[in-house]
């Protein structure tokens, strides 16, 4: 097949290539996006010739070479970029092709494509600012993905933190202030980096953090993992870019119809230097990025530019809909309001008096699953793919499993990541390279913690490397996984025991300590 293909782009398209432009009428690219998806065309061509060559004898990889005969359908449909979409030495033009594509959608002057979601593109920004020990404004409720880029890159954070709302027990957004105000106390520092949308869908004053940053010199960038649909409705804010970041990092994945793992890293390059993001980019991305995925990204890109607004409209009635039916139930809340990304379904239980995981499991046996569940929170993820008919099918089936299991309505407990005020006794990366011991959690408290530690969903660690170890965080860890939510990169899942950076005096001389 492919490696003899040489795909033909329409715009900027192979002078050698004679065949025939692809079908526009292809069953399988239902929406005739391949006109303006160079990937998204290379990709249905491949395949196509795929089924033409039949067992043709490729001697490239994948190892599963195209043929399901050994480990069945599960590989099927896997296409490399690299002799796959286009020939190795010709591939890298029809993805830049498409990553410029994309950075014009969003205003960026730079675009990369990740295979790895918006853990590498996290990582990439962390790597593409400053020196290690250089200092970052961070907001502590960051993914943990971007807490291993500060591992990586050695960047020392100081921390921010978001306003929580006493009555949810939610997250609000960081405040400028707050930004203004570490960046005052830490002139040396690199960058800013925030979250926003929150993982519950508040969202700040990116303009105002912009601002803040920019008077200092410094680059505003954003993890926007769950907001690349925001931009393209009026009904909707607008994405970080165009309220004034410097870069942003978004799943393809979560809010558009692409394939899993796939990632934007989009950047302006004022105040970012475009070959260090590339290198930053590259050092930890995959030298084999599967096709399917890079395809379905520009898919999905070409989808937003022709029917953004359209979808987008579609998705904001749907959520609005099923937010007016929800409050309607006694003791049910939704999160609402002009902070509130207006696509995000966010249910409070609380007043009802249902236990979130007893609903959830009701969800999963409907085959309805849902983002995250815990006692009193429920997030369903509602996007561009929905029909409002699906939305209004999960609202009611919601409705009737909050019913079954009502109960006598309660405070909501605040969550466990939002309030937290770490105490910062190393820098991450240190406590992440040091010498470190098991020790039963009972006794860890006053100990520096060597691992990360997060509920998850969502991810933002209660426990980073280089924070102590309180007797209320073991206990609040140990009510999480008692109360039957997951706690997830411990060395030990039960939380019988935690890892702890060696204290010098107590190292082993041998050094048998565990590295
Ligand atoms: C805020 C935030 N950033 C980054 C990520 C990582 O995204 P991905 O799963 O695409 O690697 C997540 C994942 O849920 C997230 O919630």
């Amino acid at each position: 097949m492919t490696s003899t293909v040489a795909p033909k782009v329409p715009d900027g398209a192979d002078p050698h290539d004679s065949r025939d432009p692809g079908d526009p009428s292809d069953p399988r690219d239902p929406r005739g996006l391949r006109s303006g998806a160079p990937l998204l065309d290379a990709w249905l061509r491949a395949t196509a010739a795929d089924s033409a060559t039949g067992d043709a004898a490729r001697m490239s990889i994948p190892g599963h070479k195209q043929r399901t005969g050994l480990t069945g359908a599960v590989v099927a449909g896997d296409i490399p970029l690299y002799a796959g979409l286009d020939t190795i030495k010709h591939a890298d033009a029809l993805l830049a092709e498409a990553e410029q594509r994309a950075a014009r959608l969003w205003g960026a002057d730079w675009c990369r494509f990740s295979v790895a979601g918006s853990t590498h593109g996290n990582q990439a920004l962390a790597l593409a600012v400053g020196r290690p020990g250089d200092e970052v404004v961070v907001s502590r409720t960051l993914h943990r993905s971007l807490l291993l880029g500060l591992v990586l890159a050695g960047l020392r954070p100081v921390w921010v933190r978001p306003e929580v709302d006493p009555a949810s027990g939610l997250p609000r957004a960081v405040p400028v202030t707050a930004v203004r105000a570490a960046l005052a106390a830490h002139p040396g520092a690199r960058a800013v980096f925030l979250g926003d949308p929150s993982y519950v869908g508040t969202t700040g004053d990116l303009a105002g953090h912009a601002a803040a940053a920019h008077e200092a010199g410094l680059p505003l960038i954003v993890d926007a993992a769950w907001a690349a649909h925001l931009g393209f409705h009026p009904g909707f804010p607008p994405h970080a870019l165009a309220a004034g970041a410097d870069a942003m990092v978004t799943s393809a994945h979560k809010a558009l119809p692409a394939w899993t793992q796939g990632a934007l890293v989009l950047a302006r390059t004022d105040r970012l230097d475009p070959a260090r993001l590339d290198r930053a980019f590259e050092a930890t991305h995959t030298t084999s990025p599967a096709g399917t995925i890079l395809a379905s990204i520009d898919a999905a890109r070409e989808l937003l530019a022709r029917d953004g607004e359209a979808l987008s409209g579609r998705l904001l009635a749907a959520v609005a809909t099923a937010r007016t039916r929800l409050a309607a139930v006694p003791g049910l809340a939704v999160l609402d309001g002009p902070d509130i990304e207006p696509g995000k379904l966010v249910v409070l239980l609380a007043g009802t008096g249902a236990h979130g995981h007893r609903v959830e499991a009701e969800l999963i046996a409907a085959g309805m699953p849902v983002e995250m569940a815990d006692r009193d929170t429920i997030v369903p993820i509602v996007t561009l793919a929905d029909e409002p008919e699906h939305v209004e099918r999960f609202t009611e089936t919601l409705v009737a499993a909050i019913e079954r299991h009502r109960s006598a309505p309660r405070h909501p407990a605040p969550g466990l990541a939002w309030g937290l005020v770490p105490q910062v006794v190393l820098p991450p990366r240190d406590a992440f390279f040091a010498p470190h011991e098991t020790v039963p959690a009972d006794e860890a408290a006053g100990r520096v913690s060597a691992e990360l530690v997060a509920p998850y969903p969502p991810g933002v660690p209660v426990l980073a490397p280089g924070e102590l170890v309180t007797a209320d965080i073991v206990a609040a860890l140990r009510a999480v996984l008692a109360d039957g939510g997951r706690v997830a990169y411990a060395a030990d899942p039960s939380l019988r025991t935690l890892q702890v950076v060696s204290e010098p005096e107590r190292s082993d001389p041998s050094g048998a300590a565990r590295r």
